[in-house]
């Protein structure tokens, strides 16, 4: 009788046990499922997914977030949230761009709150390619490269400028149905399958460079579509690229004064990045450029897309002990020295530029080096234009950064050299 008893006893406490560890299993499946369930984002951002504000509606921090640049201009040392004319910072550009829009104007960039209003304010020379230049400004571009396949890249820019409103929002980085990470520029897409690579198969902190890396990319325009492409065959390198457009024999344009065949490069922030100390360590963009921040009572990723030396506490003490005025002081102290090595390769471009102009003029100068001295410097021009078309002012990577300048300034010293040889054959 009493072992009757403590039998049921058991059993019901058994019963009980299992009954418990079910409903456990059911409620923590129920739990996924909802919240996989709310991973969906609303009908109606998908249906609207092209406008921010939509997606703003039920993302509210972020949408406040994302709307942060527009309140006020910024400026740090060497970036922040303003147009600094560029060339009247570094003038010797307007000689080493003459020929090129850039040689007319050229502003640092502002926050993606500004990319489409910026873009239809600027000087029409530098947008006579066609709607290629709206690739990386507006949430519209991949519905319209979809309509109009690639002769969306060479319809005039202001029959497809017509047709876009809203500056790099949500939809250019999330899945609107998911709201997952996401590539929506094609470029980056075909640069990967070319390099042999699916970039579908990239993990999420990769993913949270990639995300940049479909703009803040060098890129030209293919000869006769004007198609957007990203030149990284070869790989993603000042000298890689360079072998790349002399094996597709590409020439952007003819520098007026020396007649040289030039290269064109534009913001490779991605590129330059890969293999820096930071890059080694596993850190992405987001990291110091989306850090997380309080809003109200919850944390979110910030979304103002700015200058880290604003968020200093928020984007680099976790990971560094240094104080931020400290920091702050190592930035600006690497940015001052690239600053300076940055400038003596850009004048001794120009030096080359006079040295070769000279050297043509003369009559009876050897030709053949003449054409020497301008293979010279387009190599030379190259190097400078990619390091000082990439945003950070060498923070990103100092040490690469410092190598392709050398390299440059090298490559230009030859060039004189064989500019003065060819005019002293005259003599
Ligand atoms: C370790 C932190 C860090 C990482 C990682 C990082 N950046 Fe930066 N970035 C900076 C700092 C610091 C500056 C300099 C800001 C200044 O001069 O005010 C900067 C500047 C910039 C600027 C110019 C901002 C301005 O105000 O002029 C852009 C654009 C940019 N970074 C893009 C990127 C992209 C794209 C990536 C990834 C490929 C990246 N950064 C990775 C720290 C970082
Ligand atoms: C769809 C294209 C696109 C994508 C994607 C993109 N950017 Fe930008 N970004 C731009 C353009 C264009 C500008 C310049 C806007 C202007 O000046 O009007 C810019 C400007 C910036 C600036 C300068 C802001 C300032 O205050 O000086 C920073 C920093 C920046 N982007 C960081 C990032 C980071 C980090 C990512 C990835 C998380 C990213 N961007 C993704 C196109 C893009
Ligand atoms: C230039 C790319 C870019 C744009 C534009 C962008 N985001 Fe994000 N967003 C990110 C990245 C990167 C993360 C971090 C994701 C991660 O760590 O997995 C993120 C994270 C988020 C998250 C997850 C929570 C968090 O804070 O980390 C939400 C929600 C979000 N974004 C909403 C938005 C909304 C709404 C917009 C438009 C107003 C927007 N995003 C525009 C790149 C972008
Ligand atoms: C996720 C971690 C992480 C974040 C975030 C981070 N760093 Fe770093 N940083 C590192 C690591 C790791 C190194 C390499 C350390 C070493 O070699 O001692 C490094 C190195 C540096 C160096 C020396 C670089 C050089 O060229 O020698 C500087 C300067 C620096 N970080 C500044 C910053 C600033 C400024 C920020 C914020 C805008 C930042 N870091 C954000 C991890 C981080």
């Amino acid at each position: 009788m009493k072992n009757k008893g403590l039998i049921i006893a058991l059993s019901v406490v058994v019963a009980a046990m299992v009954l418990g560890a079910v409903y456990t299993a059911f409620t923590i499946n129920n739990r996924t499922l909802s919240e996989a369930a709310r991973k969906i984002n609303a009908q109606e951002i998908q249906d609207n997914y092209e406008k921010s504000e939509v997606w703003g509606k039920y993302y509210p921090k972020h949408w406040e977030s994302f709307n942060e640049g527009s309140k006020y201009e910024t400026k740090t040392k060497y970036g922040g949230n303003n147009k600094t004319d560029k060339l009247k910072v570094q003038p010797y550009l307007k000689i080493l761009y003459k020929g090129t829009g850039y040689g007319e104007e050229f502003y640092e960039p502002r926050s993606h709150f500004y990319a489409v209003q910026d873009i239809g304010a600027i000087n029409p020379i530098r947008t006579k390619t066609g709607g290629a230049c709206l690739t990386c400004k507006a949430t519209e571009v991949p519905r319209l490269i979809k309509t109009y396949g690639d002769a969306f890249y060479s319809k005039p820019f202001s029959e497809m400028y017509k047709q876009v409103k809203h500056p790099i929002g949500c939809s250019d980085c999330h899945d609107p149905k998911t709201n997952d990470l996401r590539i929506s520029r094609p470029a980056l897409i075909e640069a990967f399958e070319r390099q042999g690579k699916d970039i579908t198969k990239a993990t999420k902190q990769e993913m949270r460079s990639l995300v940049c890396a479909q703009c803040h990319v060098t890129y030209y325009f293919q000869k006769d579509t004007k198609k957007t492409t990203f030149p990284w065959d070869n790989g993603l390198k000042a000298d890689e690229v360079l072998a790349y457009f002399e094996k597709i024999k590409f020439t952007e344009w003819t520098h007026p004064e020396s007649q040289t065949p030039m290269l064109k490069a534009r913001h490779p922030d991605y590129e330059l990045f890969q293999g820096s100390v930071h890059q080694s360590a596993g850190v992405a963009c987001a990291d110091c450029h989306m850090p997380y921040i309080k809003q109200g009572d919850s944390k979110i990723s910030s979304h103002w897309f700015t200058s880290p030396v604003h968020t200093m506490e928020k984007s680099c003490t976790q990971c560094h002990r240094e104080g931020t005025e400290q920091l702050k002081n190592m930035v600006y102290n690497i940015q001052d020295q690239h600053h300076e090595i940055l400038d003596i390769a850009g004048n001794t471009n120009v030096k080359a530029i006079n040295a070769i102009k000279q050297a043509a003029a003369t009559p009876g100068a050897n030709q053949k080096l003449i054409e020497e001295a301008r293979q010279l410097h387009r190599q030379s021009q190259w190097m400078w234009d990619w390091v000082a078309t990439a945003n950070g002012m060498g923070f990103h990577n100092r040490q690469e950064a410092a190598m392709f300048l050398g390299k440059s300034i090298d490559l230009a010293h030859q060039a004189i050299q064989t500019a003065e040889k060819a005019r002293g054959a005259a003599k």
